[in-house]
């Protein structure tokens, strides 16, 4: 046999490898999703903790203001909405105010400025807000998402005594365009299958998009600031976390 032809079946072992492993992903992932996070609507359970949302907002897209406004209709309790804009000229200013004054009822607070602590600019952006948050949940959640109003009731029952963290797993709405259908399929399939099959495999890796942290313990870990030297401080949270924990 020729090297050719040897690199060739090589070549094909490994395709086929490949993709029975990534069924095998894939089923795995819809079996546990069906089992486990199928739910019906989840009730407010007695106290609830306060949870502090943490909005890193820059710029605008045509979704932003009805993305961010299902924030103020959340069926909770206890929670108070931090916006936290870097430049005072960004169009997202706008946005916030528009909400804010939609909703004077809701407990929100405008940080435009942030403060340099780090290369993260995430983080710089946050500092503001996470240095005022008055409760003892954190809750880090881009700009682009948006929730039902039960989502922050499903994630604090997530939050017993031996978690510090929960994170959300999300998908795509219906959007125009090709761009957005492309997002749509990955969000839909490549996206969950991994983390879902991480999960299952006992594997720990947490999508930073919308993230409930304990603050203290967060704080214990040195507090936002320690993370902003990191541009992926999504996972070196996580990590933290779950150092700080299993101890
Ligand atoms: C997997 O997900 C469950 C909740 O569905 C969570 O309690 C558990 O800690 C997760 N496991 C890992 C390793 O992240």
């Amino acid at each position: 046999m020729s090297l050719l032809d040897l690199c060739l079946q090589g070549l094909a072992v490994f395709g086929f490898i490949l993709f029975g492993v990534l069924w095998l992903m894939h089923f795995m992932s819809i079996i546990y999703v069906r089992l486990h996070l199928h739910r019906k609507r989840s009730e407010v359970k007695g106290q609830m903790a306060g949870v502090s949302l943490l909005k890193p907002l820059k710029g605008v897209d045509p979704n932003l203001i009805s993305n961010l406004e299902t924030f103020f209709t959340l069926d909770y309790p206890k929670y108070e909405v931090l916006l936290c804009v870097q430049d005072q000229d960004d169009p997202a200013v706008d946005v916030c105010k528009k909400l804010l004054g939609k909703y004077p009822n809701v407990d929100a607070r405008l940080f435009i400025g942030g403060k340099k602590v780090g290369i993260n600019p995430k983080i710089n952006n946050l500092m503001p807000g996470y240095e005022g948050a008055k409760y003892g949940l954190v809750w880090i959640c881009d700009s682009g998402i948006r929730v039902k109003p039960d989502s922050l009731t499903d994630m604090t029952n997530q939050m017993t005594e031996k978690v510090g963290l929960v994170h959300g797993l999300p998908y795509v709405a219906d959007r125009q365009g090709f761009a957005a259908t492309l997002e749509q399929v990955y969000f839909g399939t490549s996206h969950p299958r991994s983390y879902i099959s991480a999960n299952v495999t006992g594997i720990k890796c947490v999508t930073g998009m919308s993230c409930l942290m304990r603050k203290d313990v967060l704080d214990q870990a040195g507090g936002l600031v320690a993370f902003a030297q990191y541009i992926a401080e999504d996972y070196f949270m996580a990590k933290a976390i779950a150092d700080r924990l299993a101890r």
